[in-house]
């Protein structure tokens, strides 16, 4: 990967000296389509009530629910979440504050080189390609083992510990959600949870700088997610997530809004849509920038195990099922051409 300029210090030099952004961050297709605003209250992502799922009265209905936003959506906002409000708060209080410190601090915890753990930008593989106008910081959380501690921040003091409890609470609501998935996917209730034993987790915090030419960049360009379930938290309620809704026929993004207060995004990755047959949707999805204001989100990412095989549950298929739709492949592998993928420009579920 190339080095790229930190985004904040640029931001804050163009704005400082009142110069044009650099070209690199100019982008034909930042705001090019429409947008669906999402005070349009029928462009609503669906939300789902994770203690109506956990019990017995509701517990049915609730799941109905949340099948049919993993099959139409891809994406919902889950609330009565129960990760504790102060787990939340410490998180995004320390969050804000680590993106605050001077640079030279931030970049005690920089990427190291081809590396995407620690503080940077995502992966830039050319000179001409166009870049985002954020900066990140990526930490592997699970399995414990694989921590690299001297990336975890030191300030603010109580980083760490935030970090630890938060990656603990949202493993928890993760493994209950693939619970309440395999069953709404009509399997048994530990299909999903199987390939995803000892929960590797990852956390991906993005800071979008403001941008006076906020319709000329993009945050974060289109994706979709690798791995199997995505929690985004909007650390500093400035909304900017847009989505493709599947079916919509024009393609239009849909602005999703501020969720309800310490409520969690929820998102579909590549994984999951290929271990359900398609059944759940993984979509594009990205992120735009504030002309006034900084955004900062983070997303916490659950990964299958290393030996779990990648390919559509067996007991969607056969009899009552269907045909595969997507080779199975063991999940290094998965990993592998979805990098290369990605080089070569393409969505990565072309082809597979
Ligand atoms: C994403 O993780 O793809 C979206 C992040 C964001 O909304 O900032
Ligand atoms: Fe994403």
């Amino acid at each position: 990967s190339l080095p790229v300029a930190n985004v904040q210090a640029l931001a804050q030099t163009c704005k400082d000296s009142d110069q044009q952004i650099p070209e690199r961050y100019i982008r034909a297709d930042a705001n090019a389509e429409d947008v669906i605003s999402m005070n349009d209250s029928t462009a609503a992502i669906p939300t789902i009530d994770l203690s109506r799922l956990l019990d017995p009265q509701s517990s049915d209905e609730e799941t109905t629910k949340l099948g049919s936003a993993c099959q139409q959506w891809g994406f919902f906002q889950l609330i009565n979440h129960g990760v504790p409000e102060d787990v939340i708060r410490d998180m995004r209080k320390d969050i804000a504050e680590f993106f605050r410190l001077p640079l030279e601090t931030k970049q005690t915890y920089s990427q190291l080189p081809n590396s995407i753990e620690g503080y940077g930008q995502a992966f830039v593989v050319s000179e001409e390609q166009n870049l985002d106008w954020a900066d990140m910081f990526y930490l592997v959380l699970r399995p414990g083992e694989s921590r690299n501690m001297s990336l975890w921040p030191a300030h603010p003091p109580s980083f760490r510990n935030s970090i630890d409890r938060y990656s603990s609470e949202t493993a928890r609501v993760a493994g209950c959600l693939f619970e309440f998935m395999a069953k709404g996917m009509g399997v048994r209730p530990e299909s999903l949870h199987e390939r995803f034993q000892d929960q590797p987790q990852g956390i991906r915090m993005n800071y979008y700088p403001p941008c006076r030419e906020a319709d000329k960049v993009v945050g974060l360009s289109p994706h979709t997610d690798a791995a199997g379930l995505t929690l985004l938290l909007q650390v500093n309620d400035v909304p900017g997530l847009q989505i493709r809704r599947p079916g919509d026929d024009d393609g239009r993004w849909l602005a999703v809004g501020a969720p309800p207060d310490g409520a969690f995004i929820v998102n579909i990755g590549d994984i999951l849509e290929i271990m359900s047959n398609g059944k759940y949707r993984s979509v594009e999805h990205r992120a735009v920038v504030n002309p006034d204001m900084e955004r900062i989100s983070a997303a916490v990412f659950h990964r299958p195990c290393q030996d779990a095989v990648v390919g559509p549950l067996p007991e969607l298929l056969g009899e009552g099922g269907g045909d595969a739709r997507y080779t199975s492949m063991g999940y290094l592998e998965f990993m592998k051409r979805y990098y290369s993928a990605k080089l070569d420009g393409r969505n990565h579920l072309d082809g597979l």
